[in-house]
């Protein structure tokens, strides 16, 4: 499953780029207005440290303006995939970008069948929220599981990206369900690599190696 950071922060992008975990970006507009300086400049230095798919979301909400925007968007960068939001001007804006090899990443799906529109029209991802679900009392990781399902059964060639993640045990739901994506705030990324008991461990052997060494001086 490949990982994504759910981030417009420059600093969190780099510093777990680094360790080579990072296989891509997905931005928003909330993400993207708690960051400072020119959203379009962000994007593409997202772009130039992930060299992986970049989702740069539009704001424009009918059909004629989100392939305006999403044009201009897709020339920041290679790497910049278009996130559009779900409904009719979406799957519209959707199908005209995918005809010109523009990759469109659709975003806030909360049913199988939103996912399986936008699959017929070419999205190269589908944005499924479960964090949201969660929080509305649904079982947010059931539509992952409706959605793979059916992805499975045709000749899709979308991905399901698992968006609104909220913790790491998400994430070991999403990898077992066969998802494609998940994409992460730094928050959880950070949380997928601690165990107080791999602490408690190297504490251990250290403690142990330097009492040892004592004994022989
Ligand atoms: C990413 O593509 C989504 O915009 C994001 O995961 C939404 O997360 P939230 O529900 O925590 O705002």
């Amino acid at each position: 499953m490949k990982i994504f950071l759910d981030t417009g922060s420059l600093k969190d992008i780099e510093s777990f780029a680094a360790l080579g975990i990072v296989d891509g970006v997905t931005t928003n507009p909330s993400l993207m207005a708690k960051e400072s300086g020119d959203p379009r400049a962000i994007i593409k230095k997202i772009c130039e440290i992930v060299r992986g798919p970049v989702s740069a979301e539009v704001l424009a909400t009918d059909a004629a303006g989100m392939i305006s925007e999403g044009r201009d968007l897709a020339t920041i960068d290679e790497h910049v995939v278009v996130k559009l939001p779900f409904g009719k001007e979406g799957l519209k804006a959707c199908r005209a970008l995918a005809g010109e090899k523009v990759r469109v990443n659709m975003t806030l799906i909360f049913s199988a069948t939103q996912a399986l529109l936008c699959a017929k029209v070419g999205a190269a991802y589908v944005s499924p929220f479960i964090g949201r679900l969660d929080d509305i009392a649904t079982e947010g990781m059931n539509l992952i599981e409706e959605i793979v399902d059916i992805f499975q059964n045709y000749a899709f060639t979308t991905e399901v990206l698992v968006a609104s993640v909220r913790h790491p045990v998400h994430v070991v739901q999403a990898a077992r369900l066969g998802a494609d994506v998940c994409t992460c705030p730094p928050a959880v990324v950070e949380s997928m690599f601690k165990h107080p008991l791999t602490d408690i461990g190297l504490k251990r052997f250290l403690e142990d190696w330097e009492k040892a060494q004592a004994k022989r001086s």
